[in-house]
């Protein structure tokens, strides 16, 4: 089985371009089914999530072209409007397609996405956002069957702000007759890309970034192709500036918006490390011989909040702050699994439901790790840096999903790594 082997103790040093972002290109690479021509993505991380996307578009009847970081699809030959059962297990955001789909064809299908690691993932208000736009929506023990003879604008209020309800209902809306208000709508800046492409495609949108999105629909007529750059992983920077407030030492990261990291950044620079932004770069530097400090209660929260996906990898280089931290995961409510594979490596951290309190101790020790989910798998990665000797992260297939090439990444910023094979 492969394992990746980490020597902590090491200050990290250097700079890299942070690849482009998973959770904005897995909506856009769906929104190019909405467009009867080719749609260009550039910037297109090399992630197995987006593997699984483009082998869903080509069963679904569309040409995919890719070269180096660059996707082309061309959806002007859909033809399918059903997801098998195999390809949506291979990615959980698949439902993501529903509203594309129905918006083109007037028909959907897939199988359930079923829950995940990091526990249930409803999808209720994705179906009621497709409802309000007039879509029937079947839900019988062997999936999901949307249809709509026209689909017809609406005002579609989400209960919470969803970001994948937010991105299926703006798709959906695309092609509806009217127009369609989205009230709390998510503020992520993945929605703020897709609403870019989808104008680049011709499409009427308005307000992402904001609660309130509006979308004038064609009608049902397509859109054109469009072209985007995906832009960079605010998630991936996040992690990386972890890894370094873990171990140590002064990196740069490229490419990312220091204004989608600032909860990020506040909290480690809270814990004493000195964060910098330049244009689209960001800094992080840390004295190795200082100990962080422990910092506020980390409360995760829909954005402009502290991101769920980044608690892991900011727990973890907390692990040997002086004094206690607080977490409350207000998101999702399995995402501490993590926290047994820190202890494995002496930390001292205490959960009772949503909250995790960190001791912090005086230093973490090299252990065998297992990585159960994405995020909580590169948080392990975070602590290992910052750890004595050499731990081995086994579960790479969970951080495959959203790092393109942490290896490369990790070595580019001087840390000591490599891939091997292990019983
Ligand atoms: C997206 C991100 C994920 C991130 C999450 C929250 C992608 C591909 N994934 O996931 O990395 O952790 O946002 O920032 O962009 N909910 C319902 N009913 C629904 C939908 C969601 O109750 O129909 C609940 C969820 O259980 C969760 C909360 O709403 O508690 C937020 O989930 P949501 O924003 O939808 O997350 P995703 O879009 O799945």
């Amino acid at each position: 089985m492969e394992a990746l082997n980490i020597q902590g103790g090491k200050a990290l040093r250097g700079e890299l371009t942070v690849q482009g972002a998973k959770n904005s290109v897995l909506p856009l690479l769906a929104a190019t089914l909405l467009g009867s021509g080719r749609s260009v993505i550039r910037n297109c991380p090399g992630l197995t999530d987006v593997t699984a996307s483009l082998d869903i578009l080509r069963h679904l009847g569309c040409s995919v072209e890719t070269v180096g970081d660059t996707v082309a699809v061309d959806a002007g030959t859909l033809r399918a409007c059903e997801i098998p059962e195999a390809l949506m297990r291979a990615m959980r955001s698949s439902v993501i397609f529903l509203g594309p789909l129905l918006a083109r064809l007037g028909m959907a299908g897939m199988c359930y996405p079923g829950g995940c690691e990091l526990g249930p993932r409803p999808i209720d208000l994705h179906l009621e956002a497709l409802r309000a736009l007039g879509s029937e929506v079947s839900e019988g023990t062997d999936g999901l069957r949307c249809a709509a003879v026209c689909l017809r604008g609406s005002d579609i209020a989400l209960s919470l702000p969803s970001v994948g309800a937010t991105e299926n209902a703006m798709l959906a809306a695309t092609a509806a007759k009217g127009v369609t208000t989205i009230q709390n709508a998510a503020r992520e800046p993945e929605i703020v890309q897709l609403q870019d492409f989808l104008r680049s495609m011709g499409a009427d949108v308005r307000g992402a970034g904001t609660s309130v999105i509006t979308v004038r629909g064609s009608g049902g007529r397509p859109l054109d192709g469009g072209e985007v750059t995906v832009m960079g992983d605010r998630i991936v920077a996040a992690t990386y500036l972890s890894c370094a407030a873990a171990a140590g030492g002064e990196i740069c990261l490229k490419g990312v918006d220091y204004c989608q990291l600032s909860p990020v950044s506040a909290i480690l620079a809270e814990a004493g490390c000195l964060v910098r932004s330049k244009g689209d770069e960001i800094t992080l530097k840390r004295d190795p011989a200082l100990p962080l400090k422990a910092v506020r209660p980390v409360r995760t929260a829909p954005y402009p909040g502290f991101p769920t996906d980044a608690q892991a990898p900011v727990m973890a280089s907390l692990c040997t702050a002086r004094g206690a931290t607080m977490f409350v995961e207000n998101m999702f409510s399995s995402r501490y699994r993590h926290i047994d594979e820190l202890r494995k490596m002496g930390a001292d951290i205490r959960t009772e439901g949503r909250v995790a309190v960190v001791c912090g101790v005086e230093r973490l020790h090299a252990a065998a790790l297992e990585a159960h989910d994405l995020r909580g798998g590169a948080a392990l990665a975070v602590a290992a840096l910052g750890a004595e000797g050499e731990s081995t992260i086994y579960g790479l297939r969970h951080i495959r999903r959203g790092y393109a090439d942490l290896v490369r990444d990790l070595t580019a910023l001087d840390a000591k790594v490599y891939l091997a094979e292990k019983e």
